[in-house]
């Protein structure tokens, strides 16, 4: 690999961006991707093109892509099955007066890859379907509140938890409660009689304890609780059925997106028939593009990728490695605060410093791997597309950057090397942010 000394030049992200931000709030539509999630200055900001595991910014500079559009790219870039699939469909429309056969075909794949699934229902984004799963919940069982761990969107049942509720009624915020990833007795703690539903992603980076979503289930049926597994980034990813599979546990409603369409926007709202079949009539989920079939096609295209070829082995393998290669680096080093967590699949690198420095930290890895051409921004979301040489790229690229870190940081110099505005935090709470007393418990 030409490891590049000097920072890539970013003229025309930079131009782009000054024109963003007097026409756009906030500056982008995803979070995860927008430029605060980069140090400003010196990240590209805007992407012209991808192929495979590797990006082009609009200036032409070349990345290895460790976010890979933030999950969805499970099979990499412009995988030739799905685009040929994309393409076959585009040539007979996008979207019909009539219903459209795929919508009966994705079904019935989805059936056979997830244990469990009896129904299925499609939308755009994440968070229609943990909103929708949400409804039924609360219509199946007559009780209003839920309980949840992790992200679930933008909508207002759960963004009423964080401290980015401004604009969302009182009432609704009441209605939501949060509880703490592995901790079943936070969640004993908060479940009531007017308990519909706990939603939760079941796996962000940290593994589920052997007993805790057991235990989950188990209080969910014992209390009548609608349990629902919010499977955005574990669907399609840690094993062909996903969590449910991949745990041995079955939740009674469960959410996809992200990977199942590898980079088409579609979601899926699965589950158990009789709280599904509320749907027929009595709950209202419908939208114009939910069987936009551009989507569906590489939906299928992606799924049968998935089922018969060895992709998400072949995936977890090589990142298993990188991550235990990173591992022993950092020991090497004796960086006692930095340690990477998560399945091979997607890995986390976890910075044990107060939020500012961690920030500082992050850029600079950011930053440095930059000079090497690589892309990231916190996580390595492997794809098929990431080939065993560019994983040895990457080693090559810690190689040189985490003892530089350590020596600055053992300095108290890391500020000044930062080139441009450090990083933000992300967004993102799985603990107890909100956790609320039990209904009618004295405080
Ligand atoms: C676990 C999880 N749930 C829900 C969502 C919301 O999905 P969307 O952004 O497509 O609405 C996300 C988005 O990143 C997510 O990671």
């Amino acid at each position: 690999m030409n490891i590049e000394s000097t920072l890539p030049s970013i003229e025309r992200s930079t131009a782009l961006l000054e024109r963003c931000e007097a026409v756009i709030p906030a500056r982008t539509q995803t979070l995860a991707k927008g430029p605060g999630q980069y140090v400003r200055g010196v990240s590209p900001v805007f992407a012209q093109r991808g192929k495979g595991a590797h990006l082009w910014d609009v200036d032409g500079n070349r990345y290895l892509d460790y976010t890979m559009a933030v999950g969805p790219l499970v099979l990499g870039y412009g995988h030739d099955a799905v685009n040929d699939a994309i393409r076959a469909q585009l040539a007979d429309g996008i979207t019909f007066s009539l219903m459209h056969p795929l919508e009966v075909e994705v079904a019935e794949q989805i059936q056979s890859m997830v244990p469990g699934i009896e129904m299925v229902r499609y939308s755009k984004t994440g968070c229609d379907v943990t909103t929708a799963a949400v409804r039924l919940a609360r219509a199946y069982t007559g009780r209003s509140t839920v309980l949840c761990c992790g992200y679930h969107g933008w909508h207002d049942w759960y963004i009423g938890t964080t401290d980015r509720s401004l604009g969302i009624p009182q009432a609704v915020k009441d209605l939501t409660y949060t509880f703490t990833y592995n901790d079943i007795e936070s969640v004993r703690q908060s479940i009531d009689s007017d308990t519909a539903a706990i939603i939760l992603e079941p796996m962000v980076v940290d593994e589920p304890h052997e007993t805790f979503l057991h235990e989950l289930r188990e209080l969910c049926t014992q209390h009548g609780i609608v349990l629902i597994f919010d499977e955005m980034w574990t669907g399609f990813r840690i094993a062909r059925g996903g969590a449910q599979e991949r745990f041995g546990v079955q939740a009674d409603l469960v959410c996809y997106s992200k990977a199942i369409a590898n980079g088409m926007p579609l979601s899926v709202l699965a589950g158990k028939a009789d709280i599904m079949r509320l749907l027929d009539k009595d709950v209202f989920f419908f939208t114009t593009f939910g069987g936009e079939a551009l989507s569906l096609a590489a939906a299928k295209a992606t799924m049968h990728v998935i089922a018969t070829e060895s992709v998400l082995a072949t995936i977890e393998q090589r990142g298993d490695h990188l991550r235990d290669q990173i591992q022993s680096l950092i020991a090497d080093i004796g960086i006692d605060w930095l340690s990477i967590k998560g399945l091979g699949s997607r890995t986390m690198l976890a910075i044990a410093r107060p939020l500012d420095e961690a920030l500082l930290v992050k850029s600079f890895i950011h930053q440095e791997l930059l000079r090497h051409g690589i892309l990231w921004n916190g996580f390595h979301n492997l794809s098929l597309a990431h080939t065993e040489n560019d994983i040895a790229d990457t080693l090559e690229a810690y190689d040189d950057v985490l003892p530089r870190l350590f020596d600055l940081v053992s300095a108290g110099r890391l500020a000044e090397h930062i080139k441009g505005v450090p990083m933000e935090p992300v967004f993102r709470r799985t603990g107890n942010f909100n956790t609320k007393p039990r209904q009618g418990a004295t405080a």
